[in-house]
């Protein structure tokens, strides 16, 4: 599965994976998912939100076990980020199959579309649509780069937009999903283990800073005559990482548009997008609160006006404690020592879909910590621990 994967969405000079939403990378992905579903004899349905199950027993029935991850990627992300976790969900399956096990609840594998709104700016559409945290109104406003809005992006990858929405029907046949993870941090590197089971998601968001001033010539404006935006934006840059330390947060402007974007033209816009995210709400509104006052006062004294919106926002998760302790005790029965719980500061579907759902991740080991970038490792070792530790834990929770 893994081999298979490997080429798709590969740029071959950055070797990192640009898998986006809606894509034709991103079509051979879902490709090879239905393959998958098919090759094991499951039944495969697209939802009404475009994400994809792959169904073990009678989708009907109610109380199912699902689990799954995502097969998009950030611009140039790693090929761990979203696809360990589906690869993870097949390979369960097969083990639990050798095994012999009886199950006695539906099972589902998922992908869901577009977690990390790597083209629309919004991290994950489809479960957020699915479990009526994005209003259809707001998904259909939601634009790429060029223009291309969702539902129009949908169609030219031949799926029907019009039925997108809430889906509560499908999320209420669901008892439990569990969704495998490669860590996005050293925690497991630090303690030891291979594997390790989630206690909570950090409050996280993103905000757009428009910093708009005037367009001029680059070797004839004087400098008292300019009005140039990338002036406070960058002021705005420094603001960010010393409110981040404050807060003992994390703030990033990872990604900037520049118009015109000509070396020899003073910009008239600078569009920066902040990311930031702290272990509570306080922390992380006093950050954004610090940027944006900075970013004002620095707009103003260049002359340069802003405007400030909230793109997206997912308030702290913490994953629901019955199911937890349930994985802690599969995973530590027998073992020599207990699996350790872990919070993280990454985005997932199982944090948005807690909301509706028993929600539970288990993590896998990074030796480097390192995530959306080609770098993102994790030993084949720690790979196969992942997937009989999932094993473990869907064998529990469906075959009882
Ligand atoms: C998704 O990976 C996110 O945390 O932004
Ligand atoms: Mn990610
Ligand atoms: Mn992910």
């Amino acid at each position: 599965m893994w081999r298979d994967l490997a080429p798709i969405g590969r740029d071959a000079q950055s070797k990192g994976y640009r898998r986006y939403a809606w894509t034709p990378a991103d079509a051979d992905c879902r490709t090879w998912f239905k393959e998958q579903a098919e090759a094991r004899g499951l039944t495969y349905e697209l939802d009404r939100n475009g994400n994809q199950w792959a169904w073990l027993g009678d989708p009907t029935a109610g109380d199912a076990v699902v689990t799954g991850s995502h097969l998009d990627s950030v611009p140039d992300g790693g090929p761990f980020d979203g696809p360990l976790g589906v690869v993870s969900s097949f390979a369960a399956l097969d083990e639990l199959r050798r095994r012999g096990a009886q199950f006695t609840k539906p099972l589902a594998i998922t992908n869901f579309g577009d977690e990390e709104g790597a083209r629309f700016g919004l991290a994950c559409v489809g479960s957020r649509l699915a479990a009526g945290q994005l209003t259809v109104p707001a998904a259909r406003r939601l634009r790429d780069a060029d223009g291309v809005t969702l539902p129009e992006a949908m169609e030219r990858a031949g799926y029907d937009p019009t039925a997108i929405g809430p889906d509560p029907e499908r999320l209420a046949r669901i008892g439990a999903f569990v969704e495998l993870h490669v860590e996005q941090g050293r925690a497991l590197d630090l303690s030891g283990d291979p594997v390790g089971i989630a206690s909570a998601i950090w409050p996280h968001g993103r905000w757009r800073f428009d910093f708009a001033g005037e367009a001029n010539h680059a070797g004839t404006t004087r400098l008292v005559d300019r009005r140039d935006p990338m002036l406070p934006y960058a002021e705005t840059v420094l603001a960010a990482r010393r409110e981040a330390e404050l807060a003992r947060a994390v703030a990033t402007f990872g990604k900037i548009a520049v118009e015109p974007n000509g070396v020899n033209a003073i910009p008239s816009l600078v569009r920066g997008w902040l990311d930031s995210r702290a272990a509570d709400q306080e922390s992380l509104d006093q950050v954004v609160a610090g940027v944006e006052k900075a970013a004002r006062e620095h707009a103003e004294r260049h002359g340069v006006d802003l405007t400030v919106v909230r793109e997206s926002f997912t308030p702290v998760v913490e994953f629901e404690h019955a199911l937890r302790d349930e994985l802690a005790a599969i995973l530590g029965a027998g073992a020599e020592r207990r699996v350790p719980v872990l919070g993280t500061g990454a985005g997932h579907d199982a944090g948005i879909l807690s909301g509706s759902i028993p929600t539970a991740m288990l993590f896998v080991r990074n030796p480097t910590g390192v995530s959306h970038s080609p770098a993102e490792f994790a030993a084949e070792d720690d790979c196969v621990a992942g997937v009989l530790a999932l094993a473990d834990v869907l064998e529990g929770l469906a075959c009882r």
